[in-house]
């Protein structure tokens, strides 16, 4: 029997079959051929949730939910948070290798220049209401950046797509500042093209009568930072959204938009702004062993814990730590940290959240950080999406690249009715059509 193969035996027919094993995986569609009789549909794998089931072969980003890695394109992400900035970041993920000095600068020229909306879609924002949540906000404006651009349905064009990338890896920090701006009543500001990537952000938020924005750099690196943690993130809930309604041949605007939209839950990107919503509900430091009594009891989840990988430690939330304490220095102490460092302290000692492998991700403490910079928390998650989008848009070029790839379409397990008829004495029946 050759190695790398897994010998089936069908009990229900005492047939035996040879699969081959390749990376680790068998191939579903090879299944199909275990049949009880020629009407059967062949044998299938049931699998809610895509707990064990690789959708796409990737070399962007790799997790090893064991022992806390996480790297992009081989490169650990420690070693990316300390020597690169997330325009650098974006371009790996891209590009699949680190940009030069000139690569970079020609690369951040490009994006710097496409920051600006077109005036239709900055009025367009204007329309929605004054308390619309912000990510709403970002995923439809983004969804209406597909009617700016129709050239961008030619998916498979490689150029059109990359046109498309800088767009939209320029554009959505925009549209998250002015989405802002909107829910304060405040006018929106231009992009300013002198500034870099993390600073041009934080001037379109925050300038107000000033003739130019100076922003604190150690904020701005801890932005620059946090967007390079947030960057990418394998097979995740909105990455899987994004490749599926790409799989379509969607537009990048609109299977961008499906990806927020993916991403805003708070089971996912969302947590960060249900943390806070959390601590806030938990009050003070006192409170934590109750929250967590109750957690336990089944009363809802502590948010900002678990993941669906890491089993070991989210290295995300390691590095996030470390920044808090910069940007503390800057803006002082934001008094939730007491409670969040109490929460982590008491729930890392107790046999429940051991014994599920429940450790702090990403989400726990970003929020923190992004409250003591002044963000408020319906925020966080956009705050999220931004970097996101350049993983989204690597995973999405990835696909479209991937000849093995075609629509995405799971299969189902019908467990509903066999066929029956209408009762017709129950209710009145439409008049019927004339054959
Ligand atoms: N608090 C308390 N219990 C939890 C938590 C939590 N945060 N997370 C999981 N559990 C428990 C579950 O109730 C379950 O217990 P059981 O075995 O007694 O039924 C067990 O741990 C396993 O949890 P699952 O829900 O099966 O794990 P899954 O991999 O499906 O979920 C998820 C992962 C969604 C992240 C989950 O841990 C969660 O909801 N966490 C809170 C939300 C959160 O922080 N999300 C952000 C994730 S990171 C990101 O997307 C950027």
């Amino acid at each position: 029997m050759p190695e790398n193969t897994l010998t089936v035996v069908d009990n229900r027919t005492n047939k035996t079959y040879t699969l081959p094993v390749e990376n680790g995986t068998i191939r579903a569609m090879d299944l199909r051929q275990i049949k009880t009789g020629p009407e059967d549909f062949g044998l299938m794998t049931y699998d809610p949730a895509f707990m064990n089931t690789a959708s796409c072969k990737s070399s962007i980003t790799f997790i090893d939910g064991e022992r806390g890695i996480l790297r992009y394109r081989g490169y650990n992400i420690e070693e990316l948070a300390e020597n690169c900035t997330f325009l650098q970041v974006a371009y790996l993920l891209l590009f699949g290798e680190l940009p030069d000095d000139k690569q970079s600068k020609e690369w951040v020229k490009q994006i710097t220049h496409h920051t600006m909306l077109h005036e239709t879609t900055k009025e367009f924002m204007t329309r929605f209401r004054y308390d619309a949540h912000p990510m709403g906000v970002l995923a439809s404006t983004v969804a209406a950046l597909s009617t700016v651009y129709p050239e961008a349905k030619k998916v498979r064009d490689r150029d059109t797509r990359m046109h498309q990338i800088i767009r939209l890896i320029a554009k959505v920090p925009t549209i998250a500042a002015y989405s802002y701006r909107h829910s304060l009543g405040f006018p929106y500001v231009y992009p300013d093209n002198d500034l870099s990537y993390p600073e041009n952000f934080m001037n379109m938020l925050w300038k107000m009568v000033e003739p130019k924005y100076v922003a604190n750099p150690v904020l701005a690196r801890a932005l620059d930072i946090l967007f390079i943690l947030h960057a990418d993130h394998e097979q995740n809930c909105s990455a899987n959204t994004m490749r599926c309604a790409g799989s379509s041949e969607a537009d990048p605007y609109l299977a961008v938009a499906a990806a927020c939209a993916a991403l805003s839950g708070p089971l996912h990107g969302g947590a960060n702004e249900a943390v806070l919503t959390m601590l806030a509900e938990i009050g003070n430091k006192d409170n934590v062993p109750a929250y967590i009594k109750r957690t336990k009891e089944g009363h809802g989840k502590l948010m900002g814990f678990g993941h669906r990988v890491y089993k070991n430690y989210d290295p995300r939330a390691r590095i996030i730590k470390h920044i808090a304490d910069q940007v503390f220095q800057v803006t002082g102490k934001n008094p939730k940290l007491e409670i969040a460092l109490e929460l982590e302290r008491i729930a890392l000692e107790d046999e429940y959240f051991i014994s599920r492998k429940l450790y702090p991700n990403v989400d726990f403490y970003s929020g923190i950080i992004y409250q003591a910079m002044g963000f408020k928390p319906e925020m966080f998650t956009v705050l999220f999406a931004i970097p996101r989008v350049a993983g989204w848009l690597a995973q999405w070029n990835e696909l479209m690249e991937d000849k093995e790839q075609k629509i995405s379409r799971p299969r189902q397990v019908y467990v509903g009715q066999e066929l029956r008829k209408i009762d017709t004495s129950r209710f009145s029946v439409v008049k019927a059509m004339s054959r």
